[in-house]
């Protein structure tokens, strides 16, 4: 029986870099259900074969180490085009007839990928409801959602209500691509398949958590794009928080889609709702110097390049444990890490003749460096009793022999065989704005903190520094080294 993937927004970047190559690696790796249909819709007018030929050269150059021509030819024929408008009901009408056709001898169900500008969401999913796409009576019927979720709280109630008018929550497949990273994964097993980090992962033991997704890249020609957003919207209501969850979360009494997502959600249940004072004690934002002079960029713009916030989860495990969350653009390098940075020993035996040791530390390296580093403190061969810092260090690519695959891999697989485990929920997209929308009020307010500007490639404004400091604390400002 067929199972079909249709992606709205097909001649987008998106599907030639991103979701075409991520269904033909799974293909090549017989990881696709059989007879997988791919129909990509969009308003240019394509054959088939054009939008395949298309294709073929983003797959050749994505998916480079999967790539050959005879994968590629067989795997090509189940790619189709249909040419369609989202305002159209009869462009819908005319794509159920076609789907039809394709998957003629019957259909284990579809997935429609939302991978259009994010003000065609609603309209798409109206349009699938009024066209009778959504039934799934006769197979199942999923949507693919890809970020921004709304732009603030209500936005996202509103988006939520409609769509929840034609698909049900189990059917709905909200995308934050750092769930579909290896390594972002492997925080469930590091925490919940070993029983040595869990007994320490708490207020006993933790001083911080610090939560960094770096990047070296600026803005570039997404200005349009970014000026609406600034990096709380593009990087901390999703990603940044999404680690945080994970990273936070109590241990499910199953790995499954409904108990993971409960307890995540618990999670941002718990985080310490700021106000008066806090939003300049508890966040720094910055603006890399050049911002101002990007393409489209307005004249004194306040957009934020770089954001820290301070945020406790008011729960049993981590009462008054900061989580500090980090994110910028033109930084030092692009690392994402989660530093565990434990407390000091009670009593310092050895420290006075040299320094004093710092407390160990886990560092998650999510990428590019995947792996996990131990450091701990050891003594200094030939010396009285002096200590240093030395790293236990796992390498997740030397481990596995090869490199990670692409976050889409799992992302789509998982929704084709309704896996939901690695989506957001509605709740968990609504709480998540709940603790966004109050800090960019604040930000627009004109109490707001001071914009710090910051030279690129660098590690931020040197007064986000200094505010750890002032806290006893240090960022972890170190680029990871990539193995050969
Ligand atoms: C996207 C943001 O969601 O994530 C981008 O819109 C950002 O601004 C990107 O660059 C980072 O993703 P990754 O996987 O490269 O870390």
């Amino acid at each position: 029986m067929a199972h079909t993937i249709v992606i709205f927004g097909a001649s987008g970047d998106l599907t030639s870099r991103k979701l075409v190559p991520a269904l033909y690696s799974l293909f090549k790796k017989n990881r696709l259900p059989e007879q997988t249909r791919i129909v990509g819709v969009s308003r240019s007018q394509f054959e088939h074969q054009e939008w395949r030929d298309a294709l073929r050269e983003s797959v050749a150059q994505f998916a480079k180490e999967l790539f050959d021509n005879e994968t590629w030819e067989v795997f090509s024929q189940q790619v189709f085009y249909q040419a369609g408008d989202i305002k159209d009901l009869e462009d819908f009408k005319a794509l159920g007839n076609f789907l039809d056709e394709i998957e003629e001898g019957g259909s284990e169900g579809r997935v429609y990928y939302l991978s259009t500008m994010p003000q065609l969401y609603d309209p798409a999913i109206q349009q699938l409801g009024a066209a009778g796409l959504a039934d799934d009576s006769d197979g199942f019927r999923r949507v693919i959602i890809e970020k921004p979720f709304g732009t603030d709280l209500a936005s996202a109630q509103a988006l939520n209500k409609s769509i929840h008018g034609v698909f049900r929550e189990d059917q709905i497949y909200r995308i934050d691509h750092y769930l579909g990273k290896e390594t972002v994964q492997n925080i469930f097993a590091l925490r919940f398949a070993n029983s040595i980090f869990e007994p320490l992962w708490n207020h006993h033991y933790v001083d911080h958590v610090q939560i960094t997704v770096a990047e070296e890249v600026v803005i570039g020609h997404r200005a349009g794009y970014y000026e609406r957003s600034g990096i709380l919207r593009d990087m901390f209501q999703n990603h940044l928080l999404q680690l945080m969850m994970i990273t936070a979360m109590e241990p499910p009494a199953r790995y499954d889609s409904a108990m993971v997502r409960d307890e995540k959600v618990k999670v941002l249940h718990s985080v310490r709702k700021m106000t008066g004072g806090d939003f300049a004690s508890n966040t720094m934002r910055g603006q890399y110097e050049g911002y101002l002079q990007e393409k489209d960029v307005p004249a004194g713009s306040q957009t934020a390049t770089y954001a820290a916030l301070k945020l406790y989860c008011d729960n049993w495990r981590w009462k008054n444990v900061p989580f500090y969350l980090r994110s910028g653009k033109g930084m030092s390098c692009r690392t994402t890490q989660i530093v565990i940075q434990f407390k000091q020993v009670p009593h310092i035996l050895f420290g006075e003749k040299t320094r004093e040791p710092l407390g160990n530390r886990l560092v998650i390296q999510v990428q590019p460096a995947e792996g996990i580093q131990l450091h701990f403190e050891t003594k200094v061969a030939d010396s009285e009793m002096k200590t240093r810092t030395s790293t236990l260090d796992f390498d997740f690519n030397a481990a596995t022999g090869g490199s990670m695959p692409d976050a889409y891999q799992r992302l789509l697989l998982d929704s084709m065989l309704g896996d939901a485990s690695l989506f957001a929920r509605s709740d968990e997209v609504e709480l998540a704005w709940g603790i966004i929308d109050p800090i960019m009020a604040a930000w627009n307010s004109p109490a707001a903190p001071t914009l710090y500007p910051y030279p690129t490639q660098l590690w931020g404004p040197t007064e986000s520094t200094d505010w750890m400091a002032k806290q006893g604390r240090e960022w972890f400002d170190v680029c990871p080294v990539l193995s050969k």
